[in-house]
Order: structure tokens, then C-alpha cells, then sequence
């Protein structure tokens, strides 16, 4: 289709002010961008003005230097794994892809620390560190395609949050290019460093909105070397938090993953994988999959299975399936990951991130599964990092698409009554704006756009994310 001509005049605009600042490969028209440049994990799509692809800093700066004064607005992108639609392109956007800055610049054994930059995918830098006999601790089910830029952008959460915190705790360095080019970098390797504002802090988890992450100093954890991994079927949301408070107790810091899939969500992703493998055919209201890591197998083994043989004790219903290898706690975590494939396969759907109190969660879920039974809509899949309070619900709409906003409301207005989170990790992004009032007062939400308007004061940068300025 050709180009609407205001479109072809700012495209021109673009390129006679972008092309010289960057090599052949560095600027695509957007009617020749490749499908990834306009759509992200949520499946929302749009398509850019054009796409900048910088290779390092200094080119992000003088591209956000002519691109501010143009006034011009930019998406950022990274790997495009997002849920909330916070990198698609919107109209009249130009698309700053961060997946040229690729480099593992060093793994620094004796701080402890990986600096790496923006587009690095997460699972390179995972297998870099191990090779070195050191772990990033954070994982999420998209690390092969996931960038370093975009975790630390939406402060990405995962399956190791309870024993390693979210990725803002692995961050000791940052730096970022603000909207009007200024690069603001302080890349220290220290862990205390109280010299005044942490200014880091205020870009991770800004989901782009208030400057671009180039760089990074990473923290480093030693590579555990023993995992214990287990799937245990159990009756009843109590036997949950019991399993959890056993696990706790026994496993003191050991305890990495605490994942809890409600039989809604596992019948319907076992019924997605090959038949044969362990731990399809569990029974119980809810399925754990529980992981520990430590440093000392033989001890770690022991206290693994002590800790689910004392909750079997008092649990006599309970099912427990045991890893034995590498490969059986993979098929059990497969279980677990195929949670992109069963929200596909009840498209279109409307999925959700959110937190609460864990004391709450059975009967927060017990009333919105009713209430969208009374809607008609029966189906649903509920499963989540309960341990860190963070559950997901995905709700099949079927013939139903146009219920979407009312399943948003209902789900984000009765979190929003129990004190809990519309977004548990994934960000507000475009999906979930309408709705930040829920869990954000008036006061916080002015503070946030404060912040923005001071850093990005045209407004260029991930416009519209979280909030609308207006
Ligand atoms: C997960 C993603 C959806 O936990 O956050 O599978
Ligand atoms: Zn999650």
C-alpha cells in the first residue's frame, strides 16, 4: 500500500535526519520492517514509521538528539516478549530496537558482575555465566528471545523471585540515554553506593517511558550446584500454603520456585503435551511445582525430600513426583512453561498478572471464576508464582471477544478492593492502563507523570505507556 502522504513526508524527514548517523543496516522503511518490529507476545500489532537499529550508545544518543528535537515519538524494542503491548508500534511511531547492542562486554568473577548491553538475550548471558561457574539468577519462560534492555525496562519477575528477588535486585549498574540525547551513566559494580538519589531505580520498571537502557552491571550469584525439582498434587488451597510454610521452614533459603497451576490450568496444558511423560495424570485441586537449588547435594537431596515426606505425613491424599534427572525436571517445568501454548489454544482470551495477598488469593479466585461463569465464559486457566502473591489468569472469550473490557474491569476492580496489584510483573504497558486507578492513587499516579514530564518533556518516548499524560 503506498504511504499516506504525510506518513511519506515524515519518512523522508526520518531518513534525511537518521540515515547519516547510522550504517546501511541501521535504517528499514516501515513498509519494508520485518513482521517482528510490529507485534509482541500480547499479539496486539502495528506497524512503524521506519525502524532505527543503533549498535551502540553513542548512535542511540544522536538519534534521540535529532528524534527530541523533531519532536518525533519512539517505541522502544527488545525482544518483543512483552504481554501488554507496551513495544507495538502505534501510529506515527518510529521503532528504536535495542537488539544490535549484543555485547557480553565482561564477566568479572572477582565482583561478581556481567556488564552487558541492552540486547543481549537472557539465555546467552545464563549459559556465558555458567560456563564461568556463576548464575543469573533471573528466568523467565521467554529467556531465549527476551533482551537484558527490556527485563530491566519492565523490572521482569520470573520463577526465582522468592529466594532471588526481581531483576531490579540483580541491577548494580545502569546506564540510559534520556529523550533529549543526554546519556546518564553510572555503570559502578559496588552494591552500597548512597551518594545520593539511586537514580537506576527510576528506569527500571519505567517500561521505557523515561529514558532508554543502553548498559548494564548485572549481579552475579554463585552457580548452584545441586537442583531438587518436584510436582506435588494436592486437595485444597489450605494444603498450598501448607506446602508452602513446610517448604519454607525446611528449605530455608534453598527454596527457588514455588509455582502453583489450579486444575483448570493443568488439565488443559498437559492435554497439550506428549502423552507419557511424568506427572500428567496427577489428581488434586492444585498442582506445585516446587525447586530447590543448593550447594551441596547430597544434603540438599535429603533435606528436599525430607521436607515433602513430612508434608506427605500430614497430607495422606498428596501425590509427589520426584525429578530424578535433568530431564525429568524439565518435563515437569514443561508442564508449567506451555502457558503461552494454552492461552493460544483458548484465543481470543484476556490474560492477567495480578498480585495479592496469598491469604485472599483462594477466595478472590473461587469469586471471579463464578462471576465469569455467570458470564458465560467457563474457560480458564489459573496458575502463578504464589509464592511471591503473583497469580495469572487467562479467560477464554470465545464467541464472546467483546466482553473483554468487562472481564478487565471485573478482574482488575476486585483485585484493586483486596489492596493488591492489576500487574503482578508484567508491566501496565497499553493493556492495562485504563485500569492503573485501581491499585495507584491520584497522588502516585501525579508523581508519575511529574517524573515523566520532567525526563521526557515532549513526550517522545514509549508515549501513552502506563498513563496518558492528558
Ligand atoms: C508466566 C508468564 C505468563 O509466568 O509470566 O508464565
Ligand atoms: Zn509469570
Amino acid at each position: 500500500m503506498p504511504l499516506a502522504t504525510s506518513d511519506a513526508v515524515a519518512l523522508d524527514r526520518l531518513r534525511a535526519v537518521c540515515q547519516p548517523l547510522l550504517d546501511p543496516a541501521g535504517f528499514i522503511p516501515g513498509q519494508q520492517a520485518d513482521e517482528r518490529y510490529c507485534t509482541d507476545w500480547s499479539r496486539a500489532r502495528g506497524e512503524p514509521l521506519a525502524v532505527l537499529r543503533p549498535s551502540n550508545t553513542d548512535e542511540v544518543s544522536r538519534l534521540l538528539t535529532v528524534l527530541h528535537a523533531l519532536r518525533q515519538p519512539v517505541v522502544l524494542q527488545g525482544g518483543m516478549t512483552g504481554l501488554v503491548g507496551a513495544c507495538v508500534p502505534q501510529t506515527g511511531e518510529v521503532v528504536l530496537s535495542l537488539e544490535r547492542l549484543r555485547g557480553i562486554e565482561e564477566i568479572d568473577p572477582v565482583s561478581g558482575t556481567a556488564t552487558v548491553q541492552a540486547g543481549v538475550c537472557l539465555q546467552t548471558l545464563q549459559q556465558a555465566v555458567e560456563a564461568q561457574g556463576l548464575f543469573f539468577p533471573v528466568d523467565i519462560g521467554s529467556r531465549g528471545s527476551c533482551q537484558i534492555g527490556g527485563l530491566i525496562a519492565t523490572n521482569a519477575g520470573g520463577n526465582r523471585v522468592l529466594r532471588y528477588g526481581m531483576t531490579r535486585q540483580s541491577v548494580l549498574g545502569l546506564e540510559v540515554v534520556l529523550a533529549d540525547g543526554t546519556v546518564v551513566s553510572r555503570m559502578g559494580k559496588a552494591l552500597k553506593d548512597n551518594a545520593g538519589y539511586d537514580l537506576k531505580q527510576v528506569f527500571i520498571g519505567s517500561e521505557g517511558t523515561l529514558g532508554v537502557i543502553t548498559r548494564a552491571i548485572l549481579a552475579l550469584q554463585p552457580l548452584p550446584t545441586s537442583r531438587q525439582s518436584a510436582l506435588v498434587a494436592v486437595q485444597g488451597f489450605d494444603a498450598v500454603t501448607d506446602l508452602l510454610a513446610q517448604c519454607r521452614r525446611q528449605l530455608g533459603p534453598r527454596l527457588s520456585s514455588f509455582e502453583v497451576m489450579w486444575r483448570d490450568f493443568f488439565d488443559l496444558s498437559t492435554g497439550l503435551l506428549k502423552k507419557g511423560r511424568p506427572g500428567l495424570n496427577l489428581a488434586g485441586t492444585h498442582v506445585v511445582l516446587v525447586e530447590a537449588m543448593g550447594l551441596d547435594a547430597g544434603q540438599d537431596d535429603a533435606l528436599f525430600a525430607e521436607a515433602l515426606g513430612a508434608f506427605q505425613a500430614d497430607h495422606p491424599g498428596c501425590e509427589v513426583i520426584l525429578a530424578q534427572s535433568l530431564a525429568d525436571a524439565q518435563d515437569l517445568w514443561a508442564i508449567r512453561e506451555a502457558a503461552g501454548e494454552a492461552a493460544n489454544a483458548v484465543a481470543p482470551w484476556a490474560g492477567f498478572d495480578v498480585s495479592l495477598p496469598i491469604a485472599d488469593m483462594a477466595s478472590w479466585v473461587a469469586q471471579v471464576h463464578s462471576q465469569l461463569r455467570e458470564m458465560g465464559l467457563t474457560q480458564t486457566q489459573t496458575y502463578g508464582h504464589l509464592g511471591d502473591g503473583n497469580l495469572h489468569l487467562v479467560v477464554g472469550l470465545g464467541s464472546e471477544a467483546t466482553r473483554k473490557g468487562a472481564v478487565h474491569e471485573l478482574v482488575h476492580r476486585t483485585v484493586g478492593d483486596l489492596g493488591g496489584s492489576i500487574s503482578g510483573e508484567h508491566g501496565i504497558g497499553l493493556a492495562k492502563k485504563a485500569h492503573l486507578h485501581y491499585c495507584r492513587s491520584a497522588a502516585e499516579i501525579n508523581m508519575m507523570k511529574l517524573m515523566k514530564t520532567a525526563l521526557d518533556p515532549h513526550g517522545i518516548l514509549n508515549r501513552g505507556r502506563i498513563f496518558d499524560l492528558l
